[in-house]
């Protein structure tokens, strides 16, 4: 870990960088009051709700909620690491930093250290050669004509480094062993393969060759396409196998080289397929995909990263359905807004784009993305005969039950009226069996009251009360070491109810516990986690009054924990219901006596 910057500098420079000054050379900022404010670099907007605090050196955003402090600003504008982004604040006041070595995945000993270097140079080298090999010469003359003739441009072909491997058993390791590189360490990353004799031969033959590049832009593996269709019992595709640098479930394709682009759009378009990748790139640069492999929790994370909409844009084809449909399901249940592109039957973008074009994509696939739920009636009308009775009642049932599940009431109304219009059926009919298979805990925060505060009026007044207070506990918190230490009393154990909150609150007094001061732009900046960051970075924003009373956190702490008591109820008269169901009414009594003492307590 020795090329880690201490601490202390990174403390140093952000404390003697002025936020408005960095930001200033890419917005143009203008005073308002105490802050500055400007048009958001991170989302396209005409109005200004970009603001600069120069007072808490942190900048936030209204419309897209971007935030954080001065390396936050840099890593996500530049899609710098945040090495790079120090030494980048660095170099603005004269403090200049080395960058030593690539960071490698796991920072081990010494050794370890350099066979992943290693391996990464070996990538590179590769990568160059391949690319000579179809750019340039007679042997990669037919691949390059194959590309051509599908419709990559050498552009496309420069830009993702695309190359050509020669059908031979030992170019590659031949290569690698002339420039010293040790070949088991090569076996290890996958380029070469060891025969039982102790020597190697190639991996990747006779194919064309797209580098996986990570997420800091290094290409750890291969992805080989088969171009000669008489060799029909091996994979169009081969990638490299699992390694230390290449894991499929974190890597996404196109991820750094995007990055940019999904920031300044608010959106990332996610293909099944490099290739589509590849070809839409011109018109669609924020788009990515993953390896072949269906989405992880680990691509979820990297893309809550940088924004929180993504477009699936699936083959036109069962399959591809199928898959849009599940990715959707777990995309929108971790938090992100989804919209589906769908392509005409049997088409991926790829084919439409050569047919079409890229402009056309753009606007006639991309632009014409439809909701999530509007995606799901497609998908489930596809799926039954809506000509037969059954059909249509399993039809219904499924769209209810999809409709039970979105957030927001008046999405809700516009789709029971859909399906109200469509099957003649009464709205009243088709809420009550709606409510029916609605998750209780939403039902609740639907009968909660909000409660307006502060400079988050705005926003606030749609939160419920007890989100709006936990919110004002942890600015409170962040603005006085002392108020944390007499909150974390008044909770005695309990938990916040929204998980980031917690997080936020547990990381807090743990600043506090090895001996910080509070200094909210500080700890916003050790947060571990990006979405951590913005929630935090969202809260110091609200201007709190150090100085707290104790009556206010109280009544905060109090509200806090009626919603867990509003919850208790809820879980027992779902159990109530239950014994009634059995005929065990002694039990549902027992029950209902718990309920109202619990009602009681509410009251008190
Ligand atoms: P082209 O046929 O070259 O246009 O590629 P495509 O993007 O249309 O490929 P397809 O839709 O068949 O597959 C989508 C993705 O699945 C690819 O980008 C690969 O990541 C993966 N994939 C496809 N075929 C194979 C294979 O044979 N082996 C492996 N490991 N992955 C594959
Ligand atoms: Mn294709």
């Amino acid at each position: 870990m020795s090329d880690r910057i201490p601490e202390e500098m990174v403390e140093e420079i952000r404390k003697k960088t002025d936020i408005v000054d960095v930001i200033s050379d890419y917005v143009q900022l203008k005073k308002q009051g105490r802050n500055y404010f400007g048009l958001c670099p991170f989302h396209g907007e005409n109005s200004p709700s970009f603001s600069v605090s120069p007072e808490k050196q942190i900048f936030h955003c209204f419309g897209c909620g971007a935030g954080g402090n001065v390396y936050s600003f840099l890593m996500d504008h530049d899609g710098v690491s945040f090495k790079e982004a120090v030494a980048v604040a660095g170099s603005k006041i004269g403090m200049d930093i080395s960058l030593q070595q690539d960071e490698t995945p796991n920072e081990k000993d010494g050794n370890t250290k350099q066979l992943y270097k290693d391996q990464q140079d070996a990538h590179e080298l590769l990568a160059k050669f391949y690319h000579h090999l179809l750019m340039n010469t007679e042997e990669g003359q037919h691949a390059l004509e194959y590309m051509l003739q599908r419709g990559f441009t050498e552009e496309q072909l420069k830009q993702f480094r695309i190359g050509w491997a020669l059908p031979s058993w030992d170019f590659t390791s031949e290569l690698l062993k002339k420039r010293g590189f040790d070949l088991s360490s090569m076996e290890q990353a996958g380029l070469i393969i060891k025969r039982d004799n102790g020597s190697y031969f190639d991996r990747f033959r006779e194919r064309i060759m797209f580098p996986v590049e990570n997420d800091r832009g290094q290409i750890v593996a291969f992805s080989g396409r088969i171009i000669n269709s008489d060799k029909k019992d091996e994979p169009k595709y081969l990638n490299s196998p699992e390694t230390p640098l290449f894991q499929k479930n974190k890597i996404l394709f196109n991820y750094h080289r995007a990055r940019g682009a999904i920031r300044r759009e608010q959106s990332v378009v996610l293909f099944e397929g490099f290739a589509d990748v590849i070809s839409s790139n011109e018109w669609t640069a924020n788009g990515i995909a993953t390896m072949g492999t269906s989405l992880t929790v680990q691509h979820i994370g990297l893309i809550k990263r940088l924004t929180g909409q993504v477009i699936i844009c699936y083959d036109g084809d069962k399959a591809g359905y199928e898959a849009a449909f599940k990715a959707a399901r777990e995309l929108a249940s971790s938090g992100l807004k989804v919209k589906v592109a769908l392509l005409p039957n049997g088409m991926d973008p790829d084919d439409y784009i050569q047919k079409k074009g890229g402009q056309a994509f753009k606007q006639e696939i991309i632009d014409s993305s439809v909701s999530e739920m509007a995606f799901k009636m497609h998908y489930f009308r596809s799926k039954n005969n809506l000509s037969s009775e059954d059909g249509r009642l399993t039809y219904i049932k499924s769209v209810l039950k999809e409709i039970a599940s979105l957030k927001e009431a008046i999405d809700k109304e516009f789709y029971i009226k859909q399906l109200s219009d469509e099957f003649n059926l009464s709205i009243e009919g088709l809420s009550q069996q709606m409510l029916s298979l609605m998750p209780q805990e939403q039902t609740e925060k639907e009968v909660q009251q909000p409660k307006p505060s502060g400079v988050f009026q705005r926003k606030s007044t749609l939160l419920p009360a007890y989100l709006t207070a936990e919110r004002h506990l942890i600015a409170h918190m962040m603005a006085n070491e002392d108020t944390a230490y007499t909150v974390q009393n008044l909770l005695s154990g309990k938990m916040m109810n929204k998980d980031e909150h917690q997080a936020i609150f547990t990381y807090l007094l743990a600043y506090y516990e090895k001996g910080h001061h509070s200094d909210a732009g500080a700890f916003v900046h050790m947060l571990p986690d990006r979405h951590l960051r913005a929630i935090a970075t969202e809260i110091n924003m609200m201007d709190v009054n150090p100085e707290v009373g104790s009556d206010e956190l109280n009544d905060y702490v109090a509200e806090v924990l009626k919603y867990q008591k509003l919850l208790k109820i809820k879980e027992k008269q779902v159990e109530e219901k239950e014994a009634e169901r059995k005929n065990d009414f002694r039990k549902a009594a027992e029950i209902g006596m718990e309920i109202i003492q619990l009602r009681k307590a509410l009251k008190r």
